[in-house]
């Protein structure tokens, strides 16, 4: 059975007449003929229109921390809904989820709403531009922030474009950037301690933020080496520029906290979305009150649907549950243990693996021993990657076929799941060495 199955292959001919590529987000495009449609989901499933299921390692992408479709979640919204779902004005639900929020997040004191999280760091940068009076914003290599002009650079281009470490070259992702505004950008490597030094040296005092994910999680999941964040921090302090930690995929995934609690790291400003409303449409910025008390003093900031009630109602189910319940524990000791099974599965194989991540978000690059940035991550096997999850598709285990894109789980996936899933690979691994 092909990837995509013959229903699937139906509908994607039939969505290519009315959609770009027949998606609604090129990351959904896998290729003619072999990308799988969707019918539904519940807990760690999803079902394609094939009526094939499959263990769901996607989690669209990380919001769903929950489970898909949990029910808990889906009642409040539906209870909410009933009167009435966007209004222009501002109800007590989301003043009570700003509240939660700035309790679980150690370095968010006031917050503000957005859509996604293309909005969430959008909206951070130009908060930081207002609050330095200053223009450049410095990200790194192999970071993705979004699809607004600001960040979209250096994000999955071949690397061979970026230039050399030393003196790396922005690239846009995108045609339509206009070609000015690299101007605005600078680019390094991450986990670049000595590069980071002497662009701070130069440049630090016309830097409005520095933004960075704190875990790659748009690049393998690539980890910061210990000191790395600490030292983003320090230099940030003392140029006085905005230290903006995205927490699109980190926040209420790897910790209550996130990842401000994981790394004991307390950045400016935050941006989040994805686990915050298991999957329905919110997402945050926020931090210290000193820099969003700017927001309405000159800066802007807003939107119709910035607290529309399904989003703020699913927020507040999301994070009482997280509150409540050990649930990112339970969900980081299954994430674990999968962990720990692919990589003895690999390296029983003798096949080189680096594991990195978080468990309850991880990746794996194979045929390489080492990867602190997306230039490493470059040279591992993608092929072998692709092969290895097209293969598992058909036995039912579904990851990204872009093994930039780490493995996803949520509170609902079983000890079961995961073992059906290590049977899978240790046969696939096995095979594939043949
Ligand atoms: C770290 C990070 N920031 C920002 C975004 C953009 O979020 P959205 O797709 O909701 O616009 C993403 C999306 O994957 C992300 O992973």
């Amino acid at each position: 059975m092909s990837l995509a199955g013959p229903k699937s292959q139906t509908l994607q001919k039939r969505a290519q007449a009315v959609l770009p590529l027949g998606v609604n987000s090129n990351f959904r495009y896998w290729g003619d003929g072999i990308t799988p449609y969707v019918d539904k989901a519940k807990g760690a499933y999803l079902w394609d229109v094939d009526g094939r299921r499959f263990i769901d390692y996607r989690m669209a992408f990380g919001p769903i921390i929950l489970g898909h479709a949990y029910d808990e979640v889906d009642a409040k919204v539906a209870e909410e809904i009933k009167n009435g779902v966007l209004f222009a004005m501002t109800g007590e639900l989301e003043v009570q989820v700003a509240e939660m929020i700035t309790e679980m997040a150690p370095a968010v004191e006031m917050v503000r709403f957005a859509c996604s999280g293309t909005e969430a760091t959008m909206h951070a940068i130009r908060v930081a531009r207002a609050f330095t009076g200053r223009d450049i914003i410095l990200k790194f290599e192999g970071n993705y922030h979004g699809m607004h002009d600001h960040a979209l650079w250096s994000t999955y281009a071949p690397v061979e474009a970026y230039g050399n470490r030393r003196s790396p070259i922005p690239v846009p992702a995108s045609s339509g950037i206009p070609a000015s505004m690299r101007e605005l950008v600078i680019t390094l490597p991450f986990n670049d301690f000595e590069g980071f030094e002497r662009v701070i040296c130069s440049y630090g005092e016309q830097i409005a933020a520095v933004i960075t994910e704190p875990c790659q999680d748009n690049c393998g999941a690539i980890e910061p080496q210990p000191g790395f964040l600490e030292l983003i921090r320090k230099r940030t302090e003392e140029y006085g520029i905005v230290f903006i930690l995205d927490e699109v995929k980190t926040g209420f995934r790897i910790a209550n906290g996130g990842a401000q609690e994981y790394y004991r790291i307390k950045p400016d400003l935050a941006t989040y979305a994805k686990a915050l409303g298991n999957g329905y449409p919110i997402a945050a910025f926020g931090g210290k009150c000193e820099i969003m008390s700017i927001i309405g003093h000159g800066v802007a900031q807003g939107g119709t649907y910035t607290n529309n009630k399904p989003g703020v109602a699913a927020a507040y189910a999301t994070l009482k549950l997280l509150k409540e319940k050990p649930i990112l524990e339970s969900i980081q000791k299954r994430g674990q243990r999968l962990m720990d099974g692919l990589k003895d599965i690999f390296e029983d194989n003798g096949i080189p693996v680096v594991m990195s991540g978080h468990p309850a978000m991880f990746s794996f690059a194979l045929g390489v021993d080492k990867v602190t940035c997306q230039r490493d991550w470059a040279k591992s096997d993608h092929e072998a990657y692709i092969r290895l999850v097209e293969m598992a598709m058909e036995r039912g285990v579904m990851a990204d076929h872009d093994a930039r894109e780490p493995w996803f789980l949520c509170y609902q996936h079983s000890d079961n799941d995961i073992d059906e899933t290590l049977n899978v690979f240790a046969d696939l691994v096995k095979k594939t060495k043949k």
